[in-house]
């Protein structure tokens, strides 16, 4: 079968297209036949070398997500999956395949009406922005700031934020246009990357931050929350934030702010699963929206990485074998 792997991390064009065995699945598993694969932020973290401390080895296929149909069930696993349309979650390699393997309570079917490409932008990423938010502690009438907000958790938690009964929800962009965008998905004010550029309305303080940025500036917007304020860290698209950034934080002191990161990996899977079927149903229905970049062949992946550098993708990036 045809897949991507990473040849030498770095640069997009250290990834190669590659014929590799068809995967069998192990005890617990499930083979899915893919019709479209999720382009994700932590895959070009990984590309790029910055998780390199994690072990990701050259040769690693890459990828998390994929939706397609169950073409195998490994032992154990109920013959009823085989043929089903579903939704998986491969971990973080395994995906940029044509065939890829998951376990089975990885595996969610998918609802009439939501297509592959849709199932692999929402999937991973509403999750995270659902949990970011419960991390958050957020409550209705709170003011909210995604940092990052043009990425597929980024538009999730915007949209979830907006229909929690946020009192405000900024978004931080590198332009107006994505701003303009993300109005449309619930957000209420603009600012950039700085979180500068902001209207005589955008609330000084926040009392929630929602990250998937970090970088050199996440202390600007630790600043930025409110008394008893909660800042969440899902990612790190701009590198790790600097090295005094904990100073920045106790000289936060007596705002009583709360720093946390979040990873998916330590919520219960059944948890995931159900937030997830639920967001599934909702974007069937379209009262949940999905934001496909672009739709990209397999083979083309170090175009959609190469967009993903420049800046260009708001939203996913899909692929499809
Ligand atoms: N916590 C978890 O459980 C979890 C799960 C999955 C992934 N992740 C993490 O989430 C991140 C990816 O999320 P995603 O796919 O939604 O994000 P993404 O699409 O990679 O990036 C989101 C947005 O961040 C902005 N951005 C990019 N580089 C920036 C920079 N140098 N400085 C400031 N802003 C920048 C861009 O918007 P503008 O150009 O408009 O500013 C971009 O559209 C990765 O770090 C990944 O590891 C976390």
């Amino acid at each position: 079968m045809k897949a991507v792997v990473i040849r030498e991390f770095g640069d997009p064009e250290g990834l190669e297209v590659v014929d590799l065995p068809v995967p069998v699945p192990e005890p617990g598993q499930v083979r899915i036949a893919t019709e479209a694969i999720g382009v994700g932020g932590v895959d070009a973290v990984i590309r790029r070398g910055t998780m390199a401390g994690l072990g990701f080895r050259k040769g690693h296929l890459l990828g998390s997500e994929v939706a397609g149909r169950v073409t195998a069930v490994g032992e154990g696993v109920d013959a009823s999956w085989a043929g089903r349309r579903v939704w998986a979650f491969t971990g973080l390699s395994g995906g940029y395949a044509e065939q890829a393997v998951a376990a089975v309570e990885d595996v969610l079917p998918l609802p009439e009406g939501l297509t592959s490409a849709d199932a692999v932008t929402l999937g991973g990423s509403g999750v995270v922005a659902h949990f970011a938010l419960e991390r958050a502690r957020f409550a209705p009438g709170e003011s909210v700031l995604v940092r990052g907000a043009a990425g597929s958790i980024g538009i999730a938690a915007v949209q979830l934020a907006a229909r929690g009964g946020a009192g405000a929800v900024a978004v931080t962009t590198s332009s107006a246009e994505r701003g303009a965008r993300l109005r449309e998905l619930g957000a209420t004010h603009g600012v950039d990357r700085s979180g500068e550029g902001c209207g005589a309305d955008t609330p000084a303080g926040f009392d929630v931050v929602i990250d998937v940025v970090g970088g050199s500036l996440l202390p600007l917007f630790l600043d930025k929350l409110n008394p008893n304020g909660r800042f969440v860290a899902l990612g790190v698209v701009a590198g790790p934030p600097p090295t005094d950034f904990g100073v920045r934080l106790m000289d936060a002191f007596r705002r009583s702010v709360s720093f946390a990161t979040l990873s998916t990996d330590t919520v219960p899977g059944p948890d995931k699963q159900a937030v997830r079927a639920s967001q599934f149903t909702e974007a069937a229905r379209g009262d949940l929206r999905t934001v496909v970049h672009e739709v990209l062949p397999l083979d083309q992946a170090a175009s959609a990485h190469r967009a993903m550098d420049a800046g260009e993708v708001f939203g996913r990036v899909v692929l499809v074998p």
